[in-house]
């Protein structure tokens, strides 16, 4: 999809759709739409009365322009309301959900050319811009590659209508950014989508191969014998019972001046898991290729990073493996030595992402000693009791980095939520024979007592973990996207290193 800025008028805009925005609660229209009304002889305000439009989120009405204007027809999109306390509160969600919506019904309708105008509201021209893209990319995102008919209806260009010159500038800026963060998410939707007999460990190396020539990043890739002689026992152990060999994936992303933060951001990776000796029933084990979607946010957040170039310096890490059951699987009752020396027993093989990330985030600890760490993991079934589909989990070792992992999600318009790291939770934790199980004795608190047993192998080091077992994937049409990958947490990651960065 070609993108483009014009500082036309929307009466003058030409394209096979005009889509405009609507706040339920703007008395009146802009002068903009009016404008687009008074062409067409009062048709756009009657087609609003008779089909009693009223701005409602996602709400669409259209007409053909029949020759009265450049555009083909006029689409309304509703906003929502926008005013608290008579305010605006300045939220881009709605309007990334009105493109994705009015897009997405113009491309059904045939169209190949649109043109937006998002009326002004409390959020600047980049941001405003930046929502319009995000909401138009991610809503008309499909994943075809193995359907034989495809679907032949597609957008190619989008242009935004910004008709104040002034604000040219800034929704140019939001355009190159909102095609950015758009594009490493559909990244990471495209491999969480992609089938287990695609998306192995190797497969994955190679994609971050792929990404670190693009961008010039650094790349290391440790083999299972590497992994073994670092003493990352608890990650080799889950990687023993499959054919394919694990990766450890680190990518590195310097900026060229000297860097504000170091962080590490590391993605759960395990490519299909099956339970292992432990295994899961049919039904669990269904949607068990997206067990990579941390992962798969990594890669999209660095792709991303050599086109943002912020000064910060970003380590990611992905101990990449299958979690499978066989005569060389790991055994429940197994005792495995982590690599911060800490030994495991292993209550349950179905509880393998805490050992694969135990391993992760004992080596950042070790050889990249960052200022803080993030995980995002689809860790728990719990995490979807406790917050649904809809909100992934967070809970993290310091308040600070929790403040601002949420204040980016909020920009992100990524619905999250803080659970509490109970420490008396972590005494089901204990086992008779070894430092920690990797299971607990206790009932409830499934998605806490696993970041408790991730919280041993920080070392101290300030530490995010993103739950999000129910937020990865969905089984509906979502406002923004289609059924599968969501690529939930790469605009979260991007706006909370764009907010280290300091210039957002
Ligand atoms: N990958 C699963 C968690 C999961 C469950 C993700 C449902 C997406 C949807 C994880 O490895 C797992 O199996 N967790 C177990 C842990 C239990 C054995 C302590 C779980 O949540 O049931
Ligand atoms: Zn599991
Ligand atoms: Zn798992």
């Amino acid at each position: 999809m070609d993108l483009a800025l014009e500082t036309r008028k929307p009466a003058d805009a030409r394209a096979d759709v005009l889509v405009l925005g609507r706040y339920a609660d703007d008395r009146r229209p802009p002068a903009e739409i009016t404008a687009v009304d008074r062409a067409l002889d009062g048709l756009l305000t009657r087609a609003l009365a008779s089909e009693k439009f009223e701005g409602k989120p996602g709400q669409i009405s259209y007409v053909h322009t029949g020759g009265k204007l450049p555009a083909e027809r006029v689409l309304v999109v509703g906003l929502g309301p926008h005013r608290r306390d008579g305010r605006s509160r300045g939220d881009a969600e709605p309007v990334r959900r009105a493109a994705a919506a009015a897009v997405r019904r113009a491309r059904d309708l045939g169209a190949a050319s649109i043109a937006v105008f998002m009326p002004p509201d409390g959020l600047s021209p980049r941001d405003r811009a930046q929502a319009v893209v995000e909401g138009a990319w991610l809503g008309t995102y499909r994943f075809e590659k193995y359907l034989k008919e495809k679907n032949s209806k597609a957008v190619r260009s989008l242009t935004l209508l910004e008709p104040d010159r002034r604000s040219a500038a800034g929704a140019r800026e939001g355009l190159r950014l909102g095609r950015i963060w758009a594009e490493a998410t559909c990244l990471t939707r495209d491999l969480v989508n992609e089938p287990a007999n695609v998306v192995t460990p190797t497969f994955l190396a190679g994609r971050a191969g792929e990404i670190a020539k693009e961008g010039g990043l650094t790349l290391k890739v440790l083999e299972r014998d590497d992994c073994a002689t670092m003493g990352m026992g608890a990650y080799i152990g889950v990687a023993q019972g499959s054919q394919e060999p694990p990766k450890f994936i680190h990518l590195t992303y310097k900026p060229k001046g000297r860097a504000r933060r170091r962080v590490v951001i590391i993605g759960k990776g395990i490519t299909f898991d099956s339970g292992g000796l432990d295994l899961k029933t049919a039904d669990g084990m269904l949607r068990m290729k997206d067990d990579m979607a941390g992962a798969a946010a990594v890669l999209g957040l660095f792709q991303a990073l050599p086109r943002l170039k912020p000064r910060v310096e970003v380590h990611g890490l992905i101990a990449a493996t299958e979690n499978m059951p066989s005569g060389t699987a790991q055994r429940p009752g197994d005792i495995v030595r982590a690599m911060n020396g800490l030994t495991v027993e292993i209550g349950n093989t179905d509880a393998e992402g805490r050992l694969t990330l135990a391993d992760a985030l004992s080596y950042a600890v070790k050889h990249i000693e960052p200022d803080e760490m993030i995980d995002m993991a689809t860790l728990t079934g719990a995490v979807v009791i406790a917050l649904g589909q809809g909100v992934s989990g967070l809970m993290a070792s310091s308040d600070g980095l929790a403040a601002r992992v949420l204040g980016a999600a909020d920009v992100a318009g990524e619905r999250t939520w803080r659970l509490p790291l109970h420490d008396e939770y972590k005494d089901g934790l204990k086992s008779d024979v070894a430092d920690l199980n990797n299971i607990s004795s206790q009932r409830g608190a499934g998605a806490i007592v696993a970041a408790l047993f991730m919280r041993e192998f920080t070392g101290g080091v300030p530490w995010a973990h993103l739950d999000i077992a129910g937020t990865a994937f969905t089984e509906r049409e979502l406002p923004l996207g289609p059924k599968g990958g969501t690529g939930v947490t790469v605009r979260t990651l991007l706006a909370y290193v764009a907010a280290l960065d300091g210039r957002r």
